[in-house]
């Protein structure tokens, strides 16, 4: 029985996204090692990573860094594929899961792209400068956060000739379908005023804490609003 009193707890329930018929030679897999590559192109593209790199050596580490930081976090990553090419891509966390079967080897990948990283910054020490204070701006929405996070959407774009046709949504599908099977509810997604945040606003999902942070980028100084979005699959 409820106490009289107990605070309801605040729910942000999902719409999910409307089904469409795909488009022939698209198809939705698990992820494999060998699309790091192009899922490195993929993260540039989507959110132009090298803006805030200024050694163009260290652009290409830093973009598989971004990769391997999320699929290291994670317990799910998926891709849908056309036509052989990775068209969009998903990796989140799941309940219950111990890892993913690739876990240990990622990890590996993971620290020895750190080295190169860094070797290739070189004693450029403003190099990591900028994608740092996005990780603070994460660390401090979390903080200001009152409600419950609950498992992390690590990663999710769609490549930009594919984008509106429906590829997001059955990554997004799939991930609230195991998301439900698995039991839970709650997950939580970091983006910025730079990235397609409108998807989740369509979906129901809500922000619960923002914040504002001026990055350096090669053309001059730019203020970026940054967001923590949660929702209940
Ligand atoms: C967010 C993102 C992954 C969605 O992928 P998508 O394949 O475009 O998504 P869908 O086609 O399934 O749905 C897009 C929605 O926008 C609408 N839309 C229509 N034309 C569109 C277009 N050209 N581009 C994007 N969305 C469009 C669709 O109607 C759909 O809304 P609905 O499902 O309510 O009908 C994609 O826009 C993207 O990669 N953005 C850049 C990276 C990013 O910002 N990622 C998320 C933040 S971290």
């Amino acid at each position: 029985m409820t106490a009289p009193h107990a605070p309801a707890i605040k729910r942000f329930p999902i719409l999910d996204p409307p089904m469409r018929p795909l488009p022939d030679g698209i198809r939705l897999r698990p992820w494999r090692d060998s699309d790091l590559p192009q899922a490195a192109t993929l993260v540039e593209e989507a959110f132009r990573i090298s803006a805030y790199v200024p050694v163009d050596r260290a652009i290409r580490p830093a973009l598989v860094l971004d990769v391997l930081d999320s699929l290291t976090r994670s317990d799910h990553a998926r891709v849908v594929e056309s036509d052989g090419h990775v068209a969009g891509i998903l990796m989140g966390q799941l309940p219950g899961r111990p890892g993913m079967p690739g876990a240990r080897r990622w990890r590996a990948l993971h620290m020895a792209w750190r080295v190169r990283a860094a070797a290739a910054a070189g004693c450029h020490v403003r190099t990591w400068r900028e994608q740092r204070l996005f990780t603070s701006s994460h660390e401090q929405l979390r903080r200001r956060a009152r409600t419950e996070l609950g498992l992390e959407l690590t990663l999710f774009l769609v490549s930009a000739r594919h984008r509106g046709s429906g590829i997001g949504s059955i990554l997004f599908i799939d991930y609230l379908h195991r998301l439900r099977r698995g039991g839970a509810g709650r997950f939580h997604l970091h983006t910025d005023d730079g990235c397609t945040w409108e998807y989740y606003e369509r979906r129901g999902m809500v922000r619960i804490a923002s914040d504002l942070i001026t990055v350096k980028t090669r053309t001059g100084l730019r203020d970026v609003e940054t967001y923590l979005y949660v929702g209940d699959a």
